[in-house]
């Protein structure tokens, strides 16, 4: 992703959007957001993951019933998922023959990458009557002071945020676990509710439902 403004520093392989392989693969699995997906579903879908990562997801993904296929373009990243089928892609190139009951593209990346390009791939490899579930950003970025939290023992602190232009920031956050330290920098752009139907339609997707209280769990279906 060389010229998105996407990069990162730290131990171990550094994805091609900034992701420490490390750091993922470190991090505990991710049984909520994988219980509110397996909650929009039928049970056994099948599901196209696009961007999973080390597998935090596509794990409890699948003992909750659901066979996965795992997309990421950084191999280093897959080689951590057991039991899914993997492909190394990038997204945006994704032609799959395949079309899933259930379409997944979390962690934001609808609001980092070629926006109507992602989409796109999640509307190619959606079934007619599938679902395509994204998680869009809802943080209010703001300039100024940094922030931190912490969880499950990382500490995350925002060192860095920058406008670039309406809606859309330069952001780094680093991470701090163990010892061992990263950096992640991007660039975000807002889909805000009133950007959310235009977005979705030029994909050929229609906004279904939130599947949250937040609104940043989104619900599309082919149009
Ligand atoms: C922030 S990580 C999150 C991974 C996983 N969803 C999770 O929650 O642990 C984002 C992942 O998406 C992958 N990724 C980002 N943009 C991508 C793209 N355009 N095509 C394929 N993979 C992409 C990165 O390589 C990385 O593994």
């Amino acid at each position: 992703m060389t010229g998105t403004g996407m990069s990162g520093t730290g131990p171990g392989e550094i994805a091609p959007d900034g992701s420490a392989v490390e750091f993922y693969a470190a991090m505990p699995f991710d049984e909520r957001s994988a219980a509110l997906v397996h909650g929009a579903l039928a049970p056994g879908t099948a599901i196209l993951e696009l961007g999973a990562g080390t597998g935090r997801v596509t794990a409890p993904l699948l003992a909750l019933g659901h066979p996965v296929t795992a997309v990421d373009d950084s191999p280093e990243m897959l080689a951590h998922i057991q039991g899914a089928t993997t492909v190394h892609s990038a997204i945006q190139d994704l032609d799959l023959p395949d079309r899933f009951g259930c379409v997944l593209m979390m962690s934001y990346l609808v609001n980092y990458g070629d926006r109507e390009a992602l989409l796109r791939a999640c509307r190619r490899h959606a079934a007619p009557d599938g679902l395509v579930i994204l998680q869009r950003e809802t943080l209010e970025w703001e300039e100024g002071s940094p922030r931190d939290w912490s969880h499950d023992g990382i500490d995350f602190r925002v060192t860095q945020v920058e406008p670039r232009g309406p809606g859309a920031v330069a952001a780094t956050i680093e991470y701090r676990m163990g010892g061992r330290r990263w950096t992640h920098s991007f660039t975000s752009r807002r889909l805000d509710d009133d950007q959310l139907p235009a977005a979705l339609e030029a994909a050929g997707l229609r906004f279904d439902r939130f599947l949250d209280d937040t609104g940043g769990w989104v619900a599309a279906r082919p149009a």
